[in-house]
């Protein structure tokens, strides 16, 4: 069942999302090299009790920190460490999850560190550019599925593997919801967006193979099987009465 928001509680959303992006856009300030991704999660925990806000990773499902730090192969759910250090030519995923006042904001972006090699730095900027293509397809009236289908259209001359074992999903009083949002296309149209609807876009894009694998180590590093590197952009957007919003802009 999808959640339709009131606008009190879009107002709300917004808040949430907002300061999501301002934790992201002040720890994307901090993103060079030899910087360990265990810095930014501590830079994380003090901008997050300054700001008096709170984490939804933290302890989500066993969790162990504020946000998640995901480099070059490493997909998603990348957990912050102290050997975890990033170098010229890396790229790292930042994903932030905030509530605040009982609702999240969620957003994530894709960071390059000093010099990346050509192939890898089109990787990322193509695959915000398949963001931003889904969320095009956001308006009331339109289909669900419309969005997978402009990630894939855009995505598919690249020849990249679009990750499909992990989805974009409702989000509001909780972090997760209906509906599920494929970042590919799908049989069937789905639901008919709506008004008051509120969901995370966020293709995960391989170089290489779209096969993922979670870590035995970790229990949470999702990791691409060829190796490849990866990246992913993830926006909280809402469905408005004449088209759609990004919630989570700084
Ligand atoms: N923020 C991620 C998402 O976009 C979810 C992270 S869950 C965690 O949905 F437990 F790994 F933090
Ligand atoms: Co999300
Ligand atoms: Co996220």
């Amino acid at each position: 069942m999808i959640i339709i928001k009131r606008d009190e509680e879009l107002e709300k959303m917004r808040h949430a999302g907002r300061m999501a992006a301002k934790l992201l856009a002040f720890l994307g300030d901090h993103v060079t090299a030899g910087t360990s991704t265990l810095e930014l999660e501590l830079l994380s925990r003090r901008w997050i009790k300054k700001h008096n806000v709170q984490s939804a990773t933290l302890h989500y499902k066993g969790f162990p920190a504020t946000i998640c730090t995901s480099r070059n192969n490493v997909v998603c759910h990348g957990i912050p460490h102290a050997d975890d250090t990033l170098q010229e030519g890396d790229i790292l995923n930042i994903d932030v999850t905030l509530i605040v006042d009982h609702y999240h904001g969620d957003v994530s972006r894709t960071f390059t560190i000093g010099k990346v090699a050509g192939n890898i730095h089109r990787l990322v900027m193509r695959t915000e550019r398949a963001l931003m293509k889904g969320i095009a397809a956001v308006a009331p009236g339109a289909y669900l599925n419309d969005i997978g289908c402009a990630i894939e259209d855009f995505i598919k001359p690249f020849k990249y593997g679009i990750v499909t074992a992990l989805c974009g999903h409702g989000i509001g009083r909780n972090f997760h919801e209906d509906p599920l949002v494929m970042h590919s296309r799908q049989s069937q149209k789905g639901p008919m967006l709506k008004p008051g609807m509120t969901f995370t876009i966020e293709p995960m894009i391989n170089e290489g193979h779209p096969d993922v694998y979670t870590s035995q180590k970790d229990g949470w590093s999702v990791y691409t099987k060829d190796n490849s590197y990866s990246a992913q952009f993830e926006h909280t957007i809402a469905v408005l009465e004449h088209g759609y919003e990004i919630l989570t802009l700084p």
